[in-house]
């Protein structure tokens, strides 16, 4: 089994030589539990791909730990990104624009385009520094399987596959950065961790690129982020479970009274969507281990993270994304 092991600097130092010599570190972010490469190692990048079973097309995040960095990646750089990188980084926010050729292809999937994040958590900024390279991650999990949240979240489904796991704890927003791409407007092609609110708040409207519009972010692929067991979200209120079905659900603030379920997870019983976020993926997880057909899940209001939260709920769904 990959060892799980404390955030010291002497474990971070190490961590960064596993990562200059081309090997895989699982380390937290202030999202998701990243798993991470040297960007500009195509070798190391492409066992990534391998253990995660991701398929090549799905581009990867650059991680980065000084802005300036910016200007090894990007070959063209957009004033709105800029100012959106000014306020939100470090931060949930991954923004994408026309790269440099210095990057691996396999790195992008062979786009022209690399997307790049500053994230908002001191081992993850540590870890980037002591490398001394930009670092490639996705989500530390199987292709199309639950994000983790938790180191263990990630021995789970990776244990034996990669060279360390660094353990942060829960991370504290739990959903994904939110992905915007910059060509002539600037178009969110996967909502996350900053708000569509707080984004038009300094940029104006943006648009946000539904599942039909969408062939190239596999972040939009119908169905993912999906728990092991079947996923339905609650319509009308309507809590009936079809008989002969043991169910779990999923609540928003509450368990409904005298209800059927087997087991219940609540995201926030204040009914806040930041604490909902944050522990939307750890719920899912602990259902998924649950002697249960299916989960149902109740709708969270689509403001802020709600979004967010909602976009997830229907990809685990099936459904798609906005
Ligand atoms: O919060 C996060 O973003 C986490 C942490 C680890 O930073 N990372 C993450 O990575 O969620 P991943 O690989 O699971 O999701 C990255 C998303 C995918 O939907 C991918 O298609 C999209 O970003 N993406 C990456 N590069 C892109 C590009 N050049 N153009 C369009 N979409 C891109
Ligand atoms: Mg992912």
């Amino acid at each position: 089994m990959t060892k799980i092991v404390k955030p010291t600097n002497e474990i971070l130092m190490q961590a960064a030589e596993i990562i200059k010599n081309g090997g895989l570190v699982a380390f937290p972010t202030e999202t998701v539990y990243g798993l991470g490469a040297s960007a500009f190692n195509a070798r190391a990048v492409a066992k990534i791909f391998e253990v995660k079973n991701r398929p090549y097309f799905d581009p990867l995040i650059v991680h980065i730990s000084r802005f300036e960095t910016i200007y090894d990646l990007w070959a063209k750089l957009d004033e709105r990104a800029l100012n959106l990188a000014k306020q939100f980084w470090p931060g949930p926010l991954t923004i994408v624009l026309p790269r440099k050729k210095s990057i691996p292809d396999i790195v992008v999937a062979g786009l022209t385009t690399v997307a790049v994040r500053m994230p908002a958590n001191k081992i993850a900024l540590d870890l980037i520094t002591y490398a001394g390279v930009p670092i490639a991650a996705p989500s530390a999990n199987l292709f199309g399987r639950l994000s983790p949240t938790t180191a263990e979240h990630v021995a789970e489904q990776l244990g034996d596959k990669i060279d360390l796991i660094i353990d942060g704890g829960k991370t504290e927003i739990g959903v994904e950065s939110t992905v915007i791409e910059f060509n002539d407007k600037p178009v969110v092609l996967r909502l996350g961790g900053i708000t569509l609110e707080q984004i038009e708040g300094v940029i104006g409207r943006v648009k946000i690129l539904t599942v039909a519009e969408k062939p190239h972010s596999p972040g939009q692929l119908l169905k993912h982020y999906a728990p092991k067991v079947k996923l339905k979200i609650i319509k009308n209120g309507n809590y009936s479970i079809p008989q002969g079905l043991e169910a779990g659900l999923l609540a928003f603030r509450e368990a409904p009274p005298g209800h059927a379920f087997k087991c219940v997870q609540i995201l926030s019983p204040a009914g806040d969507l930041q604490e909902a976020a944050c522990n939307l993926f750890s719920a899912l997880h602990r259902l998924e281990k649950e002697a249960i057909d299916i989960i149902y899940a109740e709708p969270v209001p689509e403001i802020g993270l709600g979004r967010a939260i909602m976009d997830r709920l229907r990809k685990a769904e099936g459904t798609g994304g906005e």
